[in-house]
This record gives C-alpha cells, structure tokens and sequence, in this order.
C-alpha cells in the first residue's frame, strides 16, 4: 500500500510577508490531515525563512532545484544540495518541464541531479510530461518513456525505491486545463510498467504523483485512480485552504 503524497512547488512565488501568511494558514489545518505526506517547496532564498515559520510537524520542506556538482565551488548563482539539506530539505524537485524548456535542462543533466541528491539522502521528485503536441502526434509514451529511461541509465532501477515520479503533462500545467482522471490514470499505470519490466517490485513501491491545474474540486478524483499517489501543486498550493483541502483530499 503507497503511502500518497502531496508537494507544493510554490516556484518563483512569494515575500516574507505571503510566506508567513500561507505557513501560518498550514499550521492552522495541518492537524487536520492525515495518511499523506506533505511537502513545500518554496524558492531556495526562502527556504530557511518558511522553516522558521513553519511548525506543522506533518508537512516537510524541499527546494526546486539544485547544482549538478555536489560539492561546493566556484559556481556563482547555485545551491548544492548539501545547502538545501543544511537547511532541513528532505526533497528536491527536479527536471520540471519549466526547467527544461526556459532553462534548457538536458535529461543527462537532470539524471545527474537525481544522482546527486540521492547520494546526499535528499528525496528527488522527478518530474517527466509530455507536451500537446507529443501527446497529439502520437510519441507520448515514447517521450516519457526516454525521460525516465535517461534517470534509470545513470541511477538504476532499485534507486528508485526512493525517487518521487512526478507525471506533469505540460500543457496541464499552469493552464487551468486538467488532464482528465483517465488520462492521467493511463499515463500513470505506462509509468509504473515501464518501471515493473526492470524492477515490479519497485514498481509497485514507487509513489507517482500528478500534476498540472490540480485544485481542490478535482483533487478528489485524480487522487482516487489506482495508479495515482498524490500531487504536485503548483498555483494552488500558494493558498493554504486549497493546499489543505487537496491535502485532504489524497488523504484518508
Ligand atoms: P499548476 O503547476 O498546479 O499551477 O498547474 C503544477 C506544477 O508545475 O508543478
């Protein structure tokens, strides 16, 4: 049995003050959650600061990114993951299509971030989607299945006993279009048996969440489809009542 599990990628969002008006908002309802993991990830120069708000024990932090180099060096403008670990991460999202598209991150170097916060003990939640167009022209699979084949080379199958799969169809992302329960259901279930020819059992262990416009009055449903384990909320996780109320909703 998976345990689901919901994380808030709040991405280039936030000040001081909306931090500790959302965190205060989560600490309030944290207690009425249960049977989920929770996490928040908010932009890395805010990290410490949403600790220090944060006293929910059952809602955990991650950043949104990190350096490829595990140690620490001459490069300006990065974070290693030993800094967002110092400062109490225990997940990391990584590869999300914003990266790879504004960014112009390669799947080699996602896959060497994945490696590199595994090795530091830092949960990575992978995050792989099609665009329209792929879903449209007929490579989905293929696509997704590239992005985790990319990971796996370089990471192997039994390390994904502790990687996070976010599923995040682009055009779903940001855009107020959900993919529908059965769309994303069968994405997921492709997932899980590109998983299970290498490994079933870890398989059957990895948690996939979905994300892309989940809101508290689709949550339910997404949530309740055999292969889904939670979310990745982007816009809705910056208001506590939603986040909470899709919290809940992947919850018992
Ligand atoms: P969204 O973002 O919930 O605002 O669509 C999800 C994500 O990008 O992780």
């Amino acid at each position: 049995m998976r345990k689901p599990f919901v994380a808030g990628n709040w991405k280039m969002h936030g000040s001081k003050a909306s931090i500790l008006t959302l965190v205060t908002g989560l600490n309030a309802k944290s207690s009425e959650i249960s049977g989920v993991d929770i996490a928040i990830c908010p932009p890395t120069i805010y990290i410490d600061y949403t600790s220090h708000c944060l006293s929910a024990d059952n809602i955990f932090i991650g950043g949104q990114n990190i350096a490829e180099e595990p140690d620490q060096g001459a490069f300006t403008g990065e974070s290693s993951v030993e800094m967002l670990k110092d400062l109490g991460c225990q997940y990391v999202v990584l590869g999300h299509s914003e990266r790879r598209t504004i960014y112009g991150e390669s799947d080699s170097q996602i896959a060497q971030k994945v490696k590199v916060a595994m090795k530091a003990g830092v949960t990575p939640i992978l995050c792989i989607g099609e665009t329209l167009e792929e879903r449209q022209s007929g490579v989905m699979e293929s696509v997704i299945a590239a992005q985790l084949k990319a990971v796996l080379d370089v990471v192997g199958i039994a390390a994904f006993e502790s990687v996070v799969i976010a599923y995040e169809p682009i055009w779903a992302i940001g855009t107020g279009v959900t993919a529908s329960p059965a769309q994303a259901q069968e994405v997921h279930a492709f997932i899980r048996s590109e998983l299970a020819v290498l490994d079933s059992t870890v398989a059957e262990k990895v948690i996939i969440q979905y994300g892309g416009s989940v809101k508290p009055n689709n949550a339910v449903e997404l949530f309740s489809q055999p292969d889904i384990d939670g979310g990745l909320i982007g816009g809705a996780s910056l208001d506590a009542n939603d986040f909470m109320a899709i919290c809940k909703a992947a919850g018992v």
